[in-house]
């Protein structure tokens, strides 16, 4: 509880300046319309299955604000049953606002959940915005700032992992040592067109603020791979997890395969009757237990189970179909709110209960064993895209190779000047050496360090900071990280 408060501590002095999405617009055109056809554009209003589920756990105190309501001028009366979702609150309906996402200055770990760390404003001047640039310009609405934990954290804050008040896992979407620079990779892909109306800097590109997910039918199907054999009546499935987080990581959702093998174009056997939750190696979903009776309310519940695949894992799936079987479909499926929340939400519209397809394979028998998968020209996209990297690869060594010297120099004469006295290249000092240092960290993370030590500090698992804030230049910063992890190899003797 008490975490909660020193969030709401920190969201307060954001109170006074908050500019809504649409003021965005007016200069980030393209990132507004893409934002508002994303699911953080969703919240208690126009998300029918979340207002549902909110309403079922509590009429009274509306505590899911503190991650689909963020941005909410009352957020500490919401949580504490003294206000509700209003439609008319622009911090309300904002939902997963552009202000807040760009003002997180770092995310905390508490023990139910990651926190989101508000940068301070000053009242009475612009606020500023956290992003990737270098070499910031002035502009009349904001000042932007660089900060390297944003590009790192910021999903964190709310997509790690949430436990409920009997500590049982409600989703779990991050290991504590992921980052997000995956996330952002997948979800927040560049596209073309400048981020910004001016377009000062005349970049081609920006990151996409659509952050398409499962409820994008293309998009979707890059998720996971699925290859089957046939041999003799035993039907063998590997189901391969692409992406950077567990299969199942909402638990209204079910995934699950729908197998028909056929004879002669009739169906001769199927891997469930009615339901499929009867396959249960073939149904990935979450199941709840209170006192060891199954319930459907997570909030709830006391005990958690979860038919999941890891990040980047594969599961093997064996079934016993009929030997004579001439031809096998396989699909898979999500169905946004499986049957179990019908039972307690009633009024849903289709598209939430109605199974979608995400990928479908098709086993030809009499020919090859061969799989035929629809969507295959993700595939040759993804080729192209691969190439795309290792030529920015080459480039990039090549551009590194030529300055490595040269940075060398600037980065020892940085170290002479800030942090020699506390550090030493090799051994130990006040501070760790550069060489232990270079073996564990990032440059990510040794800029954040050398930015915000007060704060990285206690993410390092530092109990108390003794390194004080030093003020470097963004090329001090650079050359000074460089040298650091010139020590990579180092080896003692
Ligand atoms: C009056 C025009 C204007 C408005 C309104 C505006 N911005 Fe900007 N913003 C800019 C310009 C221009 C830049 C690019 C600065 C540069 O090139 O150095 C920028 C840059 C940014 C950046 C940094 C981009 C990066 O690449 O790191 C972020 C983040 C950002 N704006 C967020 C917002 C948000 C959120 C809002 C609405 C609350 C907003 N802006 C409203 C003009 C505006
Ligand atoms: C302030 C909390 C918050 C932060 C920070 C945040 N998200 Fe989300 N995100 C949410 C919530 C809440 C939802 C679910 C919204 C809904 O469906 O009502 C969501 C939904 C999503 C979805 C699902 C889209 C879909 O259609 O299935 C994706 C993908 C996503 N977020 C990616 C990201 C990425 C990538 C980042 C980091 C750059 C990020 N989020 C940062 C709260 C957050
Ligand atoms: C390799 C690409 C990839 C990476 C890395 C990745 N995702 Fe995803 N994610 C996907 C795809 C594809 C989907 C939609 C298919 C699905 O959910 O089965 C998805 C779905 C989601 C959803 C919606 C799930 C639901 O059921 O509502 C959220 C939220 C999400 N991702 C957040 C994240 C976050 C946060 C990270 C960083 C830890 C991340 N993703 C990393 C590819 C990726
Ligand atoms: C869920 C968090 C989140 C939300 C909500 C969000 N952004 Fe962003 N934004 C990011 C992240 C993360 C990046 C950097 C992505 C990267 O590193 O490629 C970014 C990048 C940007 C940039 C720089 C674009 C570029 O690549 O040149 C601008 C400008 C921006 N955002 C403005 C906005 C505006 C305006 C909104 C609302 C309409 C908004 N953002 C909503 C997380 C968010
Ligand atoms: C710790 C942050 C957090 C809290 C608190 C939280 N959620 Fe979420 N919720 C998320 C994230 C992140 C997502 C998107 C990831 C996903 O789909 O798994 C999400 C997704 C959802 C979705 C799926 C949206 C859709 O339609 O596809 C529903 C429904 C939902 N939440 C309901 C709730 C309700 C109701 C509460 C309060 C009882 C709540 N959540 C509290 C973080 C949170
Ligand atoms: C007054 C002494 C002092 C100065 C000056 C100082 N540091 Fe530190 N530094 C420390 C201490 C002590 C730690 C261990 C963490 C802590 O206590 O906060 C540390 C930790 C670090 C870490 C993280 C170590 C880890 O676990 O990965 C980095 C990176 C770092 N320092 C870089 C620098 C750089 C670069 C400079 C100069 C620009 C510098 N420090 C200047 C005392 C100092």
């Amino acid at each position: 509880m008490r975490s909660i408060f020193i969030l709401l501590f920190l969201l307060n002095i954001i109170y006074a300046k908050y500019l809504s999405n649409e003021s965005c617009s007016e200069c980030h055109e393209k990132i507004y319309s893409e934002f508002q056809t994303s699911y953080h554009s969703k919240t208690y209003f126009n998300d029918q299955l979340h207002r549902k589920i909110a309403n079922k756990v509590s009429k009274k105190s509306y505590k899911c604000a503190i991650c689909h309501m963020p941005s909410a001028n009352n957020l500490d009366d919401l949580i504490s049953s003294k206000a509700r979702p209003d439609v008319k609150n622009v911090t309300h309906s904002d939902a997963i606002s552009c202000y807040f996402c760009h003002t997180i200055a770092y995310v905390k770990k508490s023990h139910k959940f990651f926190l989101n760390v508000k940068a301070k404003q000053v009242e009475g001047f612009k606020p500023s915005f956290y992003g990737t640039l270098r070499d910031v310009d002035h502009n009349d609405k904001h000042e932007s700032l660089k900060n390297p934990i944003y590009t790192k954290n910021v999903c964190k804050g709310c997509h790690a992992y949430k436990l409920n008040d009997y500590n049982t896992t409600v989703f779990r979407n991050m290991k504590d040592g992921d980052n997000s620079q995956s996330c952002i990779k997948c979800h927040m892909p560049k596209i073309d067109g400048g981020g910004e109306k001016f377009n000062r800097k005349s970049r081609m590109k920006h990151s996409s603020h659509r952050f398409l997910g499962i409820h994008d039918k293309a998009f979707r199907a890059t998720g996971v791979d699925i290859n089957a054999t046939f041999n003799s009546g035993n039907l063998n499935i590997k189901l391969k997890n692409k992406m950077g987080h567990p299969l199942i990581i909402q638990s209204a959702r079910a995934k699950f395969l729908k197998i028909d093998a056929f004879k002669d174009g009739k169906v001769i056997w199927q891997n469930y009757k009615d339901n499929p939750s009867e396959d249960k190696q073939g149904y990935f979903s979450s199941f709840y237990k209170k006192d060891g009776k199954k319930i459907i309310i997570p909030n709830l519940a006391t005990s958690a189970r979860f038919n999941n695949i890891d990040a980047n894992s594969t599961k093997v799936l064996q079934y016993s179909v009929p030997k004579n079987a001439d031809k096998i479909e396989i699909g898979f499926f999500v169905q946004f709110a499986k049957d179990d929340c019908l039972k307690v939400l009633d009024g849903l519209d289709k598209n939430y209960t109605t199974p979608q397809l995400i990928k479908r394979v098709k086993l030809e028998l009499n020919k090859w064993y061969k799989s035929k998968v629809e969507y295959q020209y993700f595939g040759i996209i993804n080729i192209i895209k691969g190439w795309r990297v290792l030529m920015n690869k080459v480039v990039v060594i090549s551009l590194v190779l030529s300055t490595l010297i040269f940075a060398d120099n600037a980065g020892k004469k940085v170290f002479e000047t800030y942090c020699w006295g506390c550090h030493h290249q090799t051994a130990v000092a006040f501070g760790p050496p550069f060489a232990q240092i270079a073996k564990k960290r990032s440059a990510d993370e040794i800029k954040a360090m050398i930015t915000d030590p007060e704060a990285v500090s206690k993410v390092f698992g530092y109990k108390r900071n003794a390194m004080p804030k030093l003020k470097l230049t963004p090329k001090e910063l650079d050359e000074i990280t460089k040298y650091i992890l010139s020590f990579k190899n180092y080896k003692d003797k």
